[in-house]
């Protein structure tokens, strides 16, 4: 009698557990597919509000600025090389007809005068979203005690500091405004400690509890902050070339940012985001498929692969280089 009372109960646990992972996975292919999220004229599509987007001129950053100013939002480029800004901006105004403003700083000097001659344009316009896309890695997947102290400090320059620092220009007059969106370009790095990319993979760790803690602190004000939970893209800091199911085309990739604004889509944690379909599943596989420490060892395998075809390539590239001397 008891054996068959236990094992009803153990059987009643059971069907519970799998019942609440497949809910879980239900909602996360609602989200992904089908689930609408904010309207971005919440933020001020199409009422002369601004968009500011860093590192605007290539990757992600290009098309989120490409895209906003298809929303109707005038665009404000941030990015380190002069000649590129003012052609996308031109881009910008010839297709979409919006204004556009551009200022070319380099965030790994976390120069004082540029954040504020920042401070005082910015302080100029309305500001309606702020895109803090500006990212660097490591060069390639490095050991940790033989990283250069240069690629150290320019990923907590940029990827940290140039983060906190842009998002403190603008949060007073969103405040202010009692509205603003804040997207925070993190990183599945940041959700799954990366070996060989160590600094990088704790610096979007830092973004993503950041953006959690301050999203609900500013809530009340009107501001919605996400943290933009980002698989791998095509681009020029992935080094992929080719989409797949799982890695989009930037344009495809802000696509689906922009479509699903407050949408979790596969994210586990508060003011967070992973808005493509396949990472967005993917994401839900990673929070409840095997343990953390089993993604981290894959972590560590593919980034060792990683790292011996970058050496290779290394050493061809040095000895091509010996034969032209
Ligand atoms: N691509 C991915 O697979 C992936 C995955 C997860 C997360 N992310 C995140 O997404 C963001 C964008 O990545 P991405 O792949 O689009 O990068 P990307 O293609 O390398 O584009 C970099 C952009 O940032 C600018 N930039 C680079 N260093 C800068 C600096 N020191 N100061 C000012 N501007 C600088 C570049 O300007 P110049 O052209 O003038 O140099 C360029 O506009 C990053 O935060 C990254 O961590 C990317």
């Amino acid at each position: 009698m008891v054996n068959c009372n236990t094992t009803t109960v153990f059987a009643a646990i059971g069907v519970a557990y799998i019942g609440y992972k497949l809910l879980s996975l239900l909602k996360t292919v609602f989200d992904v597919y089908i689930a609408k999220g904010t309207s971005l004229k919440k933020f001020g599509a199409g009422q002369g509000s601004w968009a500011v987007v860093t590192g605007a001129t290539d990757g992600i950053g290009k098309e989120f600025a490409l895209q906003l100013a298809k929303n109707k939002f005038n665009i404000f480029l941030i990015s380190r090389t002069p000649a590129k800004l003012e052609a996308v901006a031109k881009e910008i105004s010839d297709k979409y007809g919006v204004e556009t403003k551009i200022y070319a700083m380099d965030f790994t000097k976390g120069d004082a005068l540029d954040f504020n001659n920042l401070s005082t344009q910015l302080n100029a316009i309305r500001v309606g979203v702020l895109v803090n896309n500006v990212g660097v890695n490591h060069d390639i997947p490095t050991p940790f005690v033989e990283e250069d102290d240069s690629v150290i400090n320019n990923i907590v320059e940029v990827n940290i500091k140039g983060l906190m620092k842009m998002t403190k220009l603008v949060l007073p007059q969103m405040k202010a405004n009692r509205g603003g969106l804040i997207l925070n370009m993190g990183s599945f790095a940041g959700l799954v400690p990366t070996p060989y990319l160590s600094v990088y993979s704790a610096g979007k760790a830092f973004l993503s509890t950041w953006s959690q803690a301050l999203g609900m602190e500013v809530m009340k004000d009107g501001i919605v902050v996400e943290h933009v939970n980002t698989y791998f893209v095509v681009s020029a800091m992935s080094k992929i070339r080719k989409p797949s199911a799982l890695i989009p085309m930037p344009k495809d990739y802000v696509a689906s940012v922009l479509k699903k604004v407050g949408v979790p889509c596969g994210a586990n944690v508060p003011f967070t985001s992973t808005p493509y379909p396949m990472q967005g599943l993917a994401n839900w596989a990673i929070n409840n498929v095997f343990s953390r420490h089993f993604w981290v060892k894959q972590n560590n395998n593919i980034q060792l692969d990683i790292r011996k075809r970058a050496l290779r390539k290394r050493e061809r590239e040095a000895a091509a280089a010996r034969k032209t001397e």
